[in-house]
Protein backbone atom coordinates (compact mmCIF):
# COMPACT_ATOMS: atom_id res chain seq x y z
CA UNK A 1 0.00 0.00 0.00
CA UNK A 2 1.09 3.69 -1.41
CA UNK A 3 1.54 6.24 1.35
CA UNK A 4 2.16 9.74 0.26
CA UNK A 5 3.36 12.08 2.66
CA UNK A 6 3.31 15.36 1.13
CA UNK A 7 6.22 16.94 4.20
CA UNK A 8 8.73 15.56 6.30
CA UNK A 9 7.39 14.67 9.69
CA UNK A 10 9.21 13.86 12.72
CA UNK A 11 11.57 10.21 12.23
CA UNK A 12 9.57 7.93 14.50
CA UNK A 13 6.59 8.12 12.86
CA UNK A 14 8.37 7.87 9.24
CA UNK A 15 10.12 4.50 10.38
CA UNK A 16 7.02 3.25 11.84
CA UNK A 17 5.45 3.34 8.63
CA UNK A 18 8.39 1.55 7.06
CA UNK A 19 8.43 -0.64 9.70
CA UNK A 20 4.65 -1.61 8.86
CA UNK A 21 6.57 -2.45 5.59
CA UNK A 22 4.52 0.25 3.76
CA UNK A 23 5.62 1.90 0.54
CA UNK A 24 6.31 5.61 1.73
CA UNK A 25 6.08 8.60 -1.05
CA UNK A 26 7.65 12.15 0.15
CA UNK A 27 8.84 14.63 -2.18
CA UNK A 28 12.18 15.99 -1.83
CA UNK A 29 10.73 19.71 -1.82
CA UNK A 30 8.31 19.75 0.81
CA UNK A 31 6.56 22.80 -0.69
CA UNK A 32 4.83 21.34 -3.23
CA UNK A 33 2.11 23.90 -5.60
CA UNK A 34 -1.64 22.66 -5.16
CA UNK A 35 -1.21 20.52 -8.53
CA UNK A 36 2.18 18.93 -7.69
CA UNK A 37 0.03 18.08 -4.45
CA UNK A 38 -2.69 16.84 -6.26
CA UNK A 39 -1.02 15.22 -8.71
CA UNK A 40 1.25 12.82 -6.14
CA UNK A 41 -2.41 12.30 -4.33
CA UNK A 42 -3.71 11.11 -7.41
CA UNK A 43 -1.42 8.06 -7.61
CA UNK A 44 -1.77 7.40 -4.28
CA UNK A 45 -3.79 4.79 -1.68
CA UNK A 46 -3.31 6.47 1.79
CA UNK A 47 -2.19 10.37 2.44
CA UNK A 48 -0.47 11.55 5.86
CA UNK A 49 -1.08 14.75 5.15
CA UNK A 50 0.83 17.77 6.62
CA UNK A 51 -1.08 21.40 6.45
CA UNK A 52 -4.60 22.64 5.42
CA UNK A 53 -5.03 21.25 1.81
CA UNK A 54 -9.24 20.97 0.89
CA UNK A 55 -10.76 17.58 0.67
CA UNK A 56 -13.66 17.85 -0.56
CA UNK A 57 -16.30 16.58 -3.01
CA UNK A 58 -13.98 17.56 -5.77
CA UNK A 59 -11.00 15.92 -4.05
CA UNK A 60 -12.23 12.95 -3.70
CA UNK A 61 -13.64 12.66 -7.65
CA UNK A 62 -9.94 13.67 -8.91
CA UNK A 63 -8.64 11.38 -6.53
CA UNK A 64 -10.69 8.28 -6.53
CA UNK A 65 -7.64 5.98 -5.54
CA UNK A 66 -7.39 7.71 -2.27
CA UNK A 67 -8.88 5.13 0.33
CA UNK A 68 -7.68 6.68 3.67
CA UNK A 69 -6.38 9.83 5.10
CA UNK A 70 -4.34 10.42 8.14
CA UNK A 71 -4.52 14.22 8.98
CA UNK A 72 -1.02 15.28 10.76
CA UNK A 73 -3.53 17.99 12.86
CA UNK A 74 -6.13 17.39 15.35
CA UNK A 75 -8.18 19.77 13.31
CA UNK A 76 -10.47 18.85 10.37
CA UNK A 77 -11.77 21.71 9.04
CA UNK A 78 -10.40 21.71 5.95
CA UNK A 79 -12.26 18.19 5.41
CA UNK A 80 -16.09 17.70 4.58
CA UNK A 81 -16.24 15.21 6.17
CA UNK A 82 -20.46 14.58 4.49
CA UNK A 83 -17.84 14.20 1.13
CA UNK A 84 -15.80 12.07 2.97
CA UNK A 85 -18.25 9.55 4.35
CA UNK A 86 -20.00 9.60 0.97
CA UNK A 87 -16.32 7.98 -0.64
CA UNK A 88 -16.61 6.09 2.64
CA UNK A 89 -13.00 7.21 3.22
CA UNK A 90 -11.63 7.69 6.82
CA UNK A 91 -10.04 10.53 8.32
CA UNK A 92 -8.08 10.58 10.98
CA UNK A 93 -6.12 13.19 13.69
CA UNK A 94 -3.76 13.34 16.27
CA UNK A 95 -6.18 14.85 19.25
CA UNK A 96 -4.16 14.75 22.55
CA UNK A 97 -0.81 15.14 21.77
CA UNK A 98 -0.66 19.13 21.61
CA UNK A 99 -3.08 19.80 23.83
CA UNK A 100 -0.09 20.86 26.35
CA UNK A 101 1.80 22.15 23.74
CA UNK A 102 -1.57 24.56 22.23
CA UNK A 103 -2.62 25.63 25.64
CA UNK A 104 0.82 26.45 26.66
CA UNK A 105 1.09 28.81 23.64
CA UNK A 106 -2.82 30.49 24.24
CA UNK A 107 -1.02 30.90 28.04
CA UNK A 108 1.86 32.30 26.70
CA UNK A 109 0.17 35.15 24.58
CA UNK A 110 -2.12 36.03 27.51
CA UNK A 111 0.78 37.12 29.51
CA UNK A 112 2.62 38.41 26.83
CA UNK A 113 -0.63 40.39 26.34
CA UNK A 114 -1.21 41.16 29.42
CA UNK A 115 2.40 42.66 30.24
CA UNK A 116 2.60 44.37 27.05
CA UNK A 117 6.21 42.09 25.87
CA UNK A 118 5.94 42.37 22.34
CA UNK A 119 5.65 46.69 23.04
CA UNK A 120 8.30 46.46 25.32
CA UNK A 121 10.99 43.75 23.62
CA UNK A 122 9.86 46.10 20.00
CA UNK A 123 11.36 49.31 21.97
CA UNK A 124 14.09 47.30 23.46
CA UNK A 125 15.39 46.69 19.39
CA UNK A 126 14.83 49.81 18.80
CA UNK A 127 17.60 50.71 21.02
CA UNK A 128 14.94 52.62 23.19
CA UNK A 129 14.93 51.35 26.28
CA UNK A 130 13.89 53.83 28.25
CA UNK A 131 13.71 55.67 31.84
CA UNK A 132 12.29 53.73 35.02
CA UNK A 133 8.79 55.42 34.70
CA UNK A 134 6.16 54.65 37.17
CA UNK A 135 3.22 55.78 34.22
CA UNK A 136 4.52 53.67 30.97
CA UNK A 137 4.15 50.70 29.89
CA UNK A 138 1.93 49.81 32.50
CA UNK A 139 0.20 46.02 31.95
CA UNK A 140 -2.32 44.28 34.30
CA UNK A 141 -1.63 41.35 36.56
CA UNK A 142 -4.10 38.22 36.28
CA UNK A 143 -4.61 37.09 39.66
CA UNK A 144 -8.14 36.09 40.59
CA UNK A 145 -9.31 37.45 36.78
CA UNK A 146 -12.18 35.56 35.30
CA UNK A 147 -10.88 33.55 31.88
CA UNK A 148 -13.87 32.67 29.98
CA UNK A 149 -13.11 29.44 27.38
CA UNK A 150 -14.99 29.17 24.12
CA UNK A 151 -15.28 25.73 23.75
CA UNK A 152 -13.86 23.49 25.99
CA UNK A 153 -12.77 20.59 24.86
CA UNK A 154 -8.88 18.90 25.74
CA UNK A 155 -6.87 22.29 24.85
CA UNK A 156 -9.35 24.68 27.00
CA UNK A 157 -9.33 22.29 29.98
CA UNK A 158 -5.34 22.61 29.85
CA UNK A 159 -5.62 26.35 29.48
CA UNK A 160 -8.13 26.28 32.06
CA UNK A 161 -6.18 24.71 34.44
CA UNK A 162 -3.06 26.28 34.16
CA UNK A 163 -4.31 29.93 34.32
CA UNK A 164 -6.25 28.92 37.52
CA UNK A 165 -3.09 26.69 39.12
CA UNK A 166 -1.15 30.16 38.59
CA UNK A 167 -3.41 33.14 38.58
CA UNK A 168 -6.33 31.37 40.51
CA UNK A 169 -8.50 32.72 37.71
CA UNK A 170 -11.99 31.83 37.28
CA UNK A 171 -13.52 30.23 34.87
CA UNK A 172 -16.23 30.54 32.82
CA UNK A 173 -17.14 28.63 29.54
CA UNK A 174 -19.31 28.22 26.70
CA UNK A 175 -19.31 25.35 24.72
CA UNK A 176 -21.62 22.91 23.41
CA UNK A 177 -21.93 20.42 25.79
CA UNK A 178 -20.90 20.86 29.80
CA UNK A 179 -17.95 19.78 30.84
CA UNK A 180 -18.28 17.91 33.67
CA UNK A 181 -14.58 17.32 34.59
CA UNK A 182 -13.96 20.88 34.23
CA UNK A 183 -16.77 21.61 36.50
CA UNK A 184 -15.49 18.87 39.11
CA UNK A 185 -11.84 20.00 39.15
CA UNK A 186 -11.81 23.51 38.02
CA UNK A 187 -14.60 24.47 39.73
CA UNK A 188 -15.52 26.30 35.97
CA UNK A 189 -18.81 27.59 35.82
CA UNK A 190 -20.89 26.97 32.30
CA UNK A 191 -22.71 30.02 31.14
CA UNK A 192 -24.45 31.61 27.49
CA UNK A 193 -22.12 32.96 24.91
CA UNK A 194 -23.55 36.87 25.91
CA UNK A 195 -22.35 35.63 29.63
CA UNK A 196 -19.35 35.00 28.27
CA UNK A 197 -18.04 37.76 26.59
CA UNK A 198 -19.58 40.08 29.07
CA UNK A 199 -17.95 38.46 32.03
CA UNK A 200 -14.78 37.51 30.73
CA UNK A 201 -11.23 39.33 31.49
CA UNK A 202 -9.52 37.19 29.19
CA UNK A 203 -11.47 35.42 26.55
CA UNK A 204 -9.34 32.26 24.91
CA UNK A 205 -11.09 30.43 21.96
CA UNK A 206 -10.70 26.52 21.54
CA UNK A 207 -13.53 25.41 19.59
CA UNK A 208 -12.84 23.26 16.84
CA UNK A 209 -13.90 25.08 13.60
CA UNK A 210 -17.42 24.88 11.49
CA UNK A 211 -18.27 27.07 9.01
CA UNK A 212 -21.18 28.05 10.73
CA UNK A 213 -19.01 30.08 13.15
CA UNK A 214 -17.28 32.22 10.61
CA UNK A 215 -16.75 35.59 12.00
CA UNK A 216 -18.64 34.69 15.15
CA UNK A 217 -16.27 37.39 17.04
CA UNK A 218 -16.89 40.29 15.54
CA UNK A 219 -17.63 44.26 16.09
CA UNK A 220 -21.02 43.61 17.98
CA UNK A 221 -19.11 40.65 19.85
CA UNK A 222 -16.10 42.58 20.70
CA UNK A 223 -18.33 46.35 21.58
CA UNK A 224 -19.77 43.49 24.52
CA UNK A 225 -16.67 43.09 25.81
CA UNK A 226 -14.96 44.69 28.38
CA UNK A 227 -12.71 47.44 27.29
CA UNK A 228 -10.05 45.69 29.63
CA UNK A 229 -10.55 42.51 28.48
CA UNK A 230 -7.65 40.43 25.84
CA UNK A 231 -8.82 38.32 23.36
CA UNK A 232 -6.93 34.91 22.64
CA UNK A 233 -7.09 32.95 19.94
CA UNK A 234 -4.95 30.09 19.32
CA UNK A 235 -7.96 27.61 17.75
CA UNK A 236 -8.84 28.71 13.81
CA UNK A 237 -8.25 32.40 12.26
CA UNK A 238 -11.92 32.07 10.89
CA UNK A 239 -13.35 32.56 14.27
CA UNK A 240 -12.92 36.21 14.48
CA UNK A 241 -13.42 38.86 12.03
CA UNK A 242 -10.23 40.71 11.61
CA UNK A 243 -11.01 44.37 10.35
CA UNK A 244 -13.52 44.19 13.40
CA UNK A 245 -10.81 42.93 15.68
CA UNK A 246 -8.51 45.88 14.45
CA UNK A 247 -10.75 48.14 15.14
CA UNK A 248 -12.25 47.39 18.61
CA UNK A 249 -8.33 46.93 19.28
CA UNK A 250 -7.81 50.65 17.84
CA UNK A 251 -10.66 51.94 19.63
CA UNK A 252 -10.01 50.36 23.01
CA UNK A 253 -13.13 48.31 22.89
CA UNK A 254 -11.11 45.80 24.30
CA UNK A 255 -7.33 45.90 25.75
CA UNK A 256 -5.42 43.60 23.68
CA UNK A 257 -5.27 40.37 21.58
CA UNK A 258 -3.07 37.23 21.17
CA UNK A 259 -3.33 35.10 17.96
CA UNK A 260 -1.80 32.29 16.92
CA UNK A 261 -3.92 31.83 14.05
CA UNK A 262 -5.08 35.15 12.53
CA UNK A 263 -7.75 35.43 8.91
CA UNK A 264 -6.40 34.97 6.49
CA UNK A 265 -3.20 32.35 7.40
CA UNK A 266 -0.82 33.57 6.27
CA UNK A 267 -1.16 37.19 7.66
CA UNK A 268 0.06 40.04 5.17
CA UNK A 269 2.69 41.68 6.76
CA UNK A 270 0.95 44.81 5.92
CA UNK A 271 -1.82 44.16 8.18
CA UNK A 272 -2.44 47.30 10.33
CA UNK A 273 -2.77 44.83 13.09
CA UNK A 274 0.81 44.15 13.50
CA UNK A 275 1.20 48.16 13.69
CA UNK A 276 -0.36 48.06 17.09
CA UNK A 277 1.02 47.77 20.13
CA UNK A 278 -1.43 45.81 22.39
CA UNK A 279 -0.92 42.55 19.89
CA UNK A 280 0.90 39.65 20.02
CA UNK A 281 0.96 37.97 17.08
CA UNK A 282 2.48 34.06 16.64
CA UNK A 283 2.62 32.27 13.07
CA UNK A 284 0.58 29.40 14.17
CA UNK A 285 2.95 27.56 16.22
CA UNK A 286 0.53 26.21 18.66
CA UNK A 287 1.64 22.41 18.00
CA UNK A 288 5.44 23.52 17.69
CA UNK A 289 7.23 21.57 19.94
CA UNK A 290 9.21 18.53 19.91
CA UNK A 291 7.24 16.33 22.07
CA UNK A 292 3.56 17.15 20.21
CA UNK A 293 5.42 16.69 16.57
CA UNK A 294 6.62 13.89 17.76
CA UNK A 295 3.60 12.17 19.13
CA UNK A 296 1.29 13.53 16.11
CA UNK A 297 3.98 11.71 13.94
CA UNK A 298 3.21 8.36 15.93
CA UNK A 299 -0.67 8.59 15.87
CA UNK A 300 -0.91 9.65 12.18
CA UNK A 301 1.25 6.62 11.49
CA UNK A 302 -0.81 4.67 13.89
CA UNK A 303 -3.58 5.87 11.97
CA UNK A 304 -2.66 4.63 8.56
CA UNK A 305 -0.96 1.13 9.77
CA UNK A 306 -4.19 0.38 11.45
CA UNK A 307 -6.20 1.10 7.84
CA UNK A 308 -3.17 -1.00 6.33
CA UNK A 309 -4.43 -3.78 8.44
CA UNK A 310 -7.95 -3.54 7.88
CA UNK A 311 -8.56 -2.30 10.97
CA UNK A 312 -10.39 1.23 12.46
CA UNK A 313 -8.15 3.96 12.92
CA UNK A 314 -7.66 4.66 16.68
CA UNK A 315 -8.52 8.55 15.92
CA UNK A 316 -10.98 8.25 13.24
CA UNK A 317 -13.31 11.97 12.85
CA UNK A 318 -15.84 9.76 10.69
CA UNK A 319 -17.61 6.72 10.97
C1 LIG B 1 -3.92 21.41 14.51
O1 LIG B 1 -3.42 20.32 14.85
O2 LIG B 1 -5.12 21.49 14.20
C2 LIG B 1 -3.03 22.56 14.42
O3 LIG B 1 -3.72 23.76 14.45
C3 LIG B 1 -2.19 22.49 13.18
O4 LIG B 1 -3.01 22.66 12.08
Amino acid sequence: MKVFINKRIPETGIKMLEDAGLEIIIPENGNLSQEEWLSYCKNTDTILNVGNHTFDHDFFDECPNVKAVALYSVGFDHVDIKAANQKGVPIGNTPDVLSNATSDVAFLLMQSVARRASYNFQKVKEGNWGDFDPLHALGQELYGKTLGIFGLGRIGFEMAKKSQKAFDMNIIYHNRHHNEEAERELNARYVSFDELIEQSDVLSVHANFIPEQKDLFNRSVFEKMRPDSIFINTARGGFHHQTDLYEALVSKQIWGAGLDVTNPEPMFKEDPILGLSNVCVLPHIGSATIEARNGMAKLAAENIIAFSKGEKMANCVNP
